[in-house]
């Protein structure tokens, strides 16, 4: 059995303070919560801070993005070595706003997954459709695109550290969440192209997350779905009371 993971991207959002307001009152308000991997994913700016509130808890933390060189002069990147020593077990990989605001490739995000993985991160690698290539129905060809270049090179004794987030562009942020049974269809199609490449029994262990307009009031239905594993959470993860309802989802058997 897959162990469901709830993870908070919280974006370009929260000074220290809050940050740290917002981690206690997660960790105070999911000691409740069994069974769950729950992660918080602040800026970089933040990490310390929220590491600080977690360090005492079963809440786990995670980055936004890394750069794959170890050290030198990159401007304004941060290593995978650093994200480790600020005490990240997770990274967002090629976040469909990376993709599309700042120029990322599949390329980019197979270097960046190979990155993370030989530095024992666990990469959450995101893919997802425009709301064009939805209509013009190559969903399919684009999510196993990106699957399969993300993952050029990665080996299959890997696969247990990798996590997927499938994340439709024209869902997030805007309200509009793909139907339960739209998502399923497409984290089945991801494991099955994880099967092609890898084996059925790794693509069995790789946790799939749902993205886009996750809420308290939907997470219920995406997390009955078989081949849903877990939420990558933008906007409702900014606050508390909704951010830890997703986390305490009710479990249909
Ligand atoms: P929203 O939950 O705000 O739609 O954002 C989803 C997302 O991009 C998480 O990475």
């Amino acid at each position: 059995m897959r162990r469901p993971l709830i993870a908070a991207n919280w974006k370009m959002h929260m000074t220290l303070a809050d940050a740290g307001e917002l981690a206690q009152s997660v960790v105070e308000g999911c000691r409740a919560v069994r069974d769950v991997d729950i992660i918080l994913a602040p800026p970089f700016t933040a990490l310390a801070r929220v590491r600080k509130e977690v360090s005492d808890s079963s809440i786990g933390l995670g980055a936004q993005d890394l750069y794959w060189e170890e050290k030198g002069a990159f401007t304004g990147e941060v290593s995978p070595g650093m994200l480790k020593d600020a005490g990240c077990d997770y990274v967002i990989v090629a976040h469909s706003e990376r993709r599309q605001l700042f120029g990322e490739t599949d390329k980019s995000a197979n270097r960046k997954v190979i990155a993370a993985l030989t530095n024992d991160l666990m990469p959450i690698l995101c893919v997802g459709e425009t709301d064009a290539e939805r209509d013009r129905g190559v969903t399919y060809v684009v999510v196993d695109r990106q699957v399969k270049e993300a993952l050029k090179d990665v080996a299959e004794a890997q696969l247990d550290k990798l996590v997927v987030a499938y994340e439709p562009i024209w869902a997030i942020g805007t309200g509009r969440t793909a139907t339960p049974a739209q998502a399923e269809e497409v984290h089945q199609s991801i494991r099955g192209q994880l099967a092609k490449l890898f084996s059925a029994d790794a693509a069995d262990k790789v946790r799939i997350l749902y993205g886009g307009s996750v809420k308290p009031d939907n997470v219920d239905d995406l997390m009955a779905e078989a081949d849903i594993d877990g939420a990558l959470v933008g906007g409702a993860s900014l606050k508390t009371e909704s951010f830890n309802r997703i986390c305490g989802f009710q479990r249909r058997t």
